[in-house]
């Protein structure tokens, strides 16, 4: 097993099934336009090898399904399909939402227990006008859906001055009174978001956000597992929340997280440019291409940041977060 100096190892591999979204949300990309496809993306089959061999070379216990937007790609009902038969911890699946009631029954089938839902906001206007698509309603009814038939979710929701201050506390109620753990999410400086003003103006941090519960709620912080990337809070008699405070409370030193792009590279770290290509590694036989992938993640791991997040041109919208 590859461990670093600061003992991390690759445990969480995200794997972004496509970089295409049918959403273009303003921290995502600029200028409304929506992401598609690659064309040199990874047929669903290179993508599951790509997941047993790093589960083989890296020892990845969980894996996450992510985008762009998982549910939109041909490949995501075999791939789910698949990594569920995989001997792995935890299976997880980040999704805006949008066709979770139209996929509802290949979700619950599948087996998986939980899916985290990006939801920004309960007003309908502004979802439109941040998601710059899709419809508030039709996510709602996914929520429930797959609520319904037993699974855990989790909503995460990136606040910004000037779009979805407001809904601080709607969306932590609506949450609270679903048994949902809703995450805020402090908005990441990736992307066209290192040029310009924008970040500036919409970053809302950790301290604000507790400042606003607080006049409605008593909280206390609460344990987090080791290598979570939220920090949690429990308001007793209604249930938790958690803050991912990339800014004010990062935690790079205990990150344990791999990504794989739909076009097969490799990231050791969501701050780092540097990307590993495994693509032509795929088709060769296992202990040849064990052998090549050790030489990778070694280098892949070595990208990781010691201790925070420095912010990156590195497209967020890839690599699905
Ligand atoms: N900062 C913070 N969160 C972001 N997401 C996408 N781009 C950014 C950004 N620049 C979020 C999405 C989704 C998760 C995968 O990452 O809203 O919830």
């Amino acid at each position: 097993m590859i461990v670093d100096a600061q003992g991390r190892r690759f445990r969480n591999l995200r794997v972004s099934l496509t970089a295409a979204c049918n959403y273009a949300c303003g921290y995502c990309v600029p200028n409304g336009k929506r992401l598609i496809a690659a064309e040199d993306e990874l047929t669903g089959d290179q993508m599951f090898r790509a997941v047993e061999l790093l589960i083989a070379a890296a020892g990845v216990e969980k894996i996450r399904i992510t985008g762009g937007e998982p549910l939109i790609s041909p490949k995501f009902d075999t791939f789910l399909t698949g990594v569920m038969g995989l001997a792995l911890n935890d299976v997880s699946l980040t999704t805006n939402g949008q066709f979770l009631e139209a996929k509802a029954d290949v979700i619950v089938a599948s087996g998986i227990r939980r899916i985290n839902v990006s939801l920004d906001t309960l007003n309908p206007l502004s979802f439109r006008h941040i998601a710059r698509s899709g419809d508030l309603d039709t996510v709602l009814r996914g929520i429930e859906a797959v609520q319904a038939a037993g699974l855990r979710v989790k909503i995460n929701m990136v606040p910004m001055r000037g779009e979805n201050l407001d809904q601080l506390l709607p969306m932590l109620q609506f949450c609270l009174e679903r048994d949902i753990e809703l995450r805020y999410i402090e908005l990441m400086n990736m992307g066209h978001l290192k040029h310009g003003a924008q970040y500036q103006q919409q970053f809302v941090g950790r301290d604000e956000i507790l400042e606003c519960i607080g006049q409605t709620y008593e909280f206390s912080r609460t344990h987090a597992a080791y290598d979570s990337t939220s920090v949690r809070y429990e308001i007793p008699g209604h249930g938790v929340f958690g803050i991912i405070a990339n800014e004010s409370e990062p935690f790079c030193s205990a990150c344990t997280r791999l990504r794989l792009s739909s076009n097969g590279y490799l990231y050791g770290c969501l701050s780092s440019t540097h990307r590993h290509f495994i693509g032509d590694i795929l088709d060769l036989p296992d202990h040849l291409a064990l052998a090549r992938l050790q030489g990778v993640l070694v280098n892949a791991l070595a990208d990781k940041q010691s201790l925070q997040f420095r912010g990156e041109v590195t497209v967020m919208k890839f690599i699905g977060g």
